[in-house]
């Protein structure tokens, strides 16, 4: 009874400006139709597949414009963007989360609906995995190579917490986000299929580990390890220990 009442309200569409500014008609029906639905997950394991895809293209949209900021300086504008899609990357990670209310059972069932297709398709996906390289380019270009900085002065030698140095972090968390994401990923997978299954392309799905390890900008890394070894230098590998000294007791 109730699923006749709501169903039909879901379905019947409302001619109002809300609905007509923001496309709600083709939105709404852009997941299958209720009634074939194979379970009572189906529905949640579409939606959070279509929300992370808007949430991916508004990601890149919004890194367009921090291309395009980068390359005329205009970092406080940047930064703003970049806060942007950091805080889009972070719901995208949280909302993976909603697929653990889903049991392994009933994703089997959905899974047999999924023919071959693979999270490796995702087009946002894709295209997020091209703009780091573009991106380091200009801020090498306009932050690093364009005022006379390398990694190691903005990070160490003429550390002062400039632009560039918070251009820099700007990317680093953008990188760390983006292996969070894959990590918590797998975790996700290890819930539903188990990290012993294969893709529906035949492929192991650990080889998911080799993204998570993936670094985007690898300068911005690596510069902390040659700071512990640089500052590491002045006591070697392993440290006095501080407590007998009198200024501790
Ligand atoms: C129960 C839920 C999920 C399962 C079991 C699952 C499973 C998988 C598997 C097995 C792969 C490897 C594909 C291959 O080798 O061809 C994969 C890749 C991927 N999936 Fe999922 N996935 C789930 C949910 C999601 C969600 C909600 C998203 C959101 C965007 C997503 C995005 C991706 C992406 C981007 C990749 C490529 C990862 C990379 O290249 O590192 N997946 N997924």
């Amino acid at each position: 009874m109730y699923r006749t009442k709501y169903f039909d309200l879901l379905n019947t569409p409302t001619m109002l400006d809300y609905g007509a500014y923001l496309n709600c008609e083709r939105l709404l029906t852009c997941q299958k139709e209720l009634d074939k639905l194979c379970n009572g997950d189906e529905l949640q394991f579409q939606i959070v597949h279509q929300v992370e895809e808007l949430w991916m293209k508004l990601m890149i949209y919004s890194l367009i414009d921090i291309l395009e900021g980068m390359q005329q300086s205009h970092t406080l504008k940047v930064l703003n963007l970049w806060k942007r899609v950091h805080f889009l990357q972070t719901m995208m990670i949280q909302q993976l989360d909603l697929l653990e209310t889903m049991s392994p059972k009933d994703y089997q069932q959905i899974r047999l609906q999924l023919g071959n297709g693979s999270g490796q398709e995702s087009p946002g996906f894709r295209i997020l995995l091209k703009m780091p390289s573009d991106l380091w380019q200009v801020f090498d270009e306009v932050y690093l190579t364009g005022r006379g900085k390398s990694v190691e002065q903005i990070y160490d030698s003429e550390y002062c917490h400039d632009d560039s140095y918070a251009m820099a972090e700007a990317l680093i968390e953008f990188d760390e986000l983006l292996q969070k994401f894959r990590s918590h990923h797998v975790y996700l997978i290890q819930r539903s299929i188990g990290l012993e299954a294969k893709s529906l392309k035949g492929r192991p799905v650990e080889l998911l580990q080799n993204g998570v390890r993936q670094r985007f900008f690898p300068a911005l890394w690596d510069i902390r390890n040659r700071m512990t070894d640089t500052w590491g230098g002045e006591y070697g590998q392993v440290r006095e220990s501080i407590s007998q000294c009198p200024m501790h007791r």
